[in-house]
């Protein structure tokens, strides 16, 4: 056997963990392990490296991935995808270790259709997997959301000022929701609980009425825009406010320790389905153990939203 791994898609906190769970797992099973830069476009162009211990040894407190990432739209089509499988063939690899999210696990099964032996690992800060509860990264976002959110906070608090803050999450509004759990958002707007501008509006209103002077309203990307929804609150509530998209900064940074350790155990859980000759399964963490599904069931949703939604109504 000899395996090879990819980053792909967004970089999160803690794939540099997995690729050294992978290295160092594979090693003590005495297999060679190379590296394929930029995702799926290495694996077209032959970008690839081998991995020893020496170069994944001081690698999981780095942000980003060592491997770099890509998005490579061409690997929807086959033809390219079966260069890609040639260029495995000629380095003699028969396994590979794809850490993505939900686009690149489209890539690893149509990948694993070529009879390339394939596990994914879950790598993504925006925790849109339903099949597992948390990937690769997320808890580091989170975290620096929080330490960012908290920074807004004071200077709001001085000035009795609201802001809106943007978070990352795709179409997921798991960052959001959490970090106004932990960090105290007062008004919150997500993919999954959208709510229009006046219901924004009545909301911040009846803060401000009650004695509340300075207020955060955090919302998801992509479900509008920032800037039009701070003109209508100021319109329509006489108010100035401020507006902060929180952007790359939530992507990188050292990895927490609870991502870095996901991460090493799920690179280690990938190393031993290979070895038990698994191929089609993605890894994953669910009720606090590592666990496996086959790309069948990535959608799968495995957390109740509405429940988690109801308990964050309560508090604001
Ligand atoms: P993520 O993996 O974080 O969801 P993307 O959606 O950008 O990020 O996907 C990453 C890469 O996965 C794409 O650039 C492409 O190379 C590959 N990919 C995505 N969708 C498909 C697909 N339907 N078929 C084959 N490859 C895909
Ligand atoms: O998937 C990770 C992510 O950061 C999303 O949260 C965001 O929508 C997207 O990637 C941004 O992509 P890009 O790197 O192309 O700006």
């Amino acid at each position: 056997m000899k395996i090879g791994i990819l980053t792909s898609g967004g970089d999160a906190p803690g794939m540099n963990s997995a690729i050294r769970a992978v290295v160092k797992s594979a090693s003590y099973n005495n297999v060679e392990v190379w590296g394929i830069k930029y995702g799926y476009k290495g694996l077209i162009d032959e970008k690839l490296i081998k991995l020893e211990d020496s170069i994944v040894d001081n690698i999981s407190e780095k942000g980003g991935t060592i491997l770099k990432t890509a998005r490579c739209t061409e690997f929807i089509k086959e033809d390219v995808r079966k260069k890609g499988l040639e260029t495995l063939n000629k380095f003699g690899i028969d396994s590979v270790v794809v850490i993505g999210g939900d686009g690149s696990f489209k890539g690893a099964e149509k990948l694993s259709k070529l009879g390339v032996k394939v596990i994914g690992l879950p790598g993504t800060i925006d925790n849109d997997l339903g099949y597992t509860d948390y990937c690769i990264g997320f808890d580091t976002t989170l975290n620096t959301v929080l330490e960012c959110i908290g920074k807004i906070k004071d200077t709001d608090a001085s000035h009795e000022k609201t802001t809106i803050v943007e978070v990352m999450g795709r179409y997921c509004g798991d960052l959001a929701l959490y970090s106004a759990l932990a960090g105290g958002g007062d008004i919150i707007s997500t993919s999954e609980r959208k709510l229009d501008f006046d219901t924004i509006c009545d909301k911040l209103s009846k803060n401000i009425n009650k004695g509340k002077s300075d207020n955060l309203i955090i919302i998801t990307e992509r479900i509008y825009d920032i800037q039009e929804l701070q003109k209508y609150i100021e319109k329509k509530l006489n108010i100035s406010i401020r507006n902060t998209v929180l952007g790359f900064i939530q992507r990188g940074g050292s990895p927490s320790a609870f991502d870095r350790i996901l991460a090493s155990k799920m690179g280690a859980k990938a190393v031993k389905l290979l070895m038990e000759g698994c191929t089609g399964r993605v890894v994953g963490i669910r009720n606090n153990e590592i666990m496996d599904v086959s790309f069948n069931d990535v959608n799968n949703t495995n957390t109740n939203k509405d429940r988690e939604y109801d308990l964050l109504n309560m508090l604001l």
